[in-house]
């Protein structure tokens, strides 16, 4: 069965006190994931060893980096590299969300190098792709996505990417409280497998999980998470309380 995930991006929240306390309020639920089932926590650099120890025994629960630098190492001021996140035994780094893509200027290609030194670090990443308004409302919304994705994975052996988390984020439900509907999150999800398809195979892309990302809050993960391609979620604001991503893991299909 494929991994079904929910995972949090913190992006630029949280004091090191709230953050503590915020996995110490989810972890007190005491969910216990299934094998298949697992929760990853993206949250700002300076905190990564703190959440790695509060995760430490806790079955399929793991912390993440929300970004990595795209050069190996060298006189880049306040950024951080793949190795480093390696050396501290970080499995996953979200790459390419929108918002590194719109302030940062990071290009497919520049997304592209990005993903190699995960891979060359064994970190897994979770590949952000998703389209803005204008161009789901141009209709090219397949397009646009399935580019991002060829030109920043399509390099890839396929024992790598077979390994890769894809997280769908259309930059028009990220943070507008506006979430995709069902069928176009099912239609999308569908799509960006075929196009995997296409290229890796069938068994290849039917094993990689496609989670959703635009305002999944508790009242809508369930239906989402439901949906046949639909396998998990990138979540923001909600992942900030305790209580909604708690009721967010809970609705990872059993
Ligand atoms: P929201 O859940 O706040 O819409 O953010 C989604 C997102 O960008 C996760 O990476």
């Amino acid at each position: 069965m494929r991994k079904k995930i929910a995972a949090a991006n913190w992006k630029m929240n949280c004091t090191l006190q709230e953050g503590e306390k915020l996995i110490d309020e989810i972890l007190k639920s005491g969910i216990v994931l299934q094998e298949h089932q697992c929760s990853i926590f993206a949250v700002p650099y300076p905190y990564l060893i703190n959440v790695q120890h509060q995760l430490t025994g806790q079955k399929n629960y793991f912390v993440a980096a929300q970004n990595c630098h795209q050069q190996k190492s060298g006189a880049y001021t306040g950024e951080v590299s793949a190795a480093m996140l390696a050396s501290m035994q970080i499995p996953y780094c979200i790459i390419g969300h929108s918002e590194r893509r719109m302030y940062n200027n990071e290009t497919n290609a520049i997304l592209a190098e990005k993903i190699n030194l995960c891979y060359d670090n064994n970190i897994t990443p979770i590949f952000c792709c998703g389209e803005s308004l204008e161009t789901r409302e141009s209709g090219s919304q397949n397009d646009f996505v399935a580019k991002q994705i060829t030109a920043s994975l399509f390099h890839l052996p396929v024992e790598k990417i077979k390994t890769i988390i894809i997280a769908y984020e259309p930059i028009w439900a990220i943070g507008t409280g506006k979430t995709a509907s069902t069928e176009q999150a099912q239609e999308m999800h569908q799509y960006i497998r075929s196009v995997l398809s296409d290229k890796y195979g069938k068994a290849v892309a039917d094993d990689i999980p496609i989670l959703y990302g635009g305002s999944v809050k508790p009242d809508n993960a369930n239906e989402l998470f439901a949906c046949a391609d639909v396998d998990g979620g990138l979540v923001g604001g909600a992942s900030l309380k305790a209580n909604d991503f708690t009721a967010i893991i809970k609705a990872l299909p059993g």
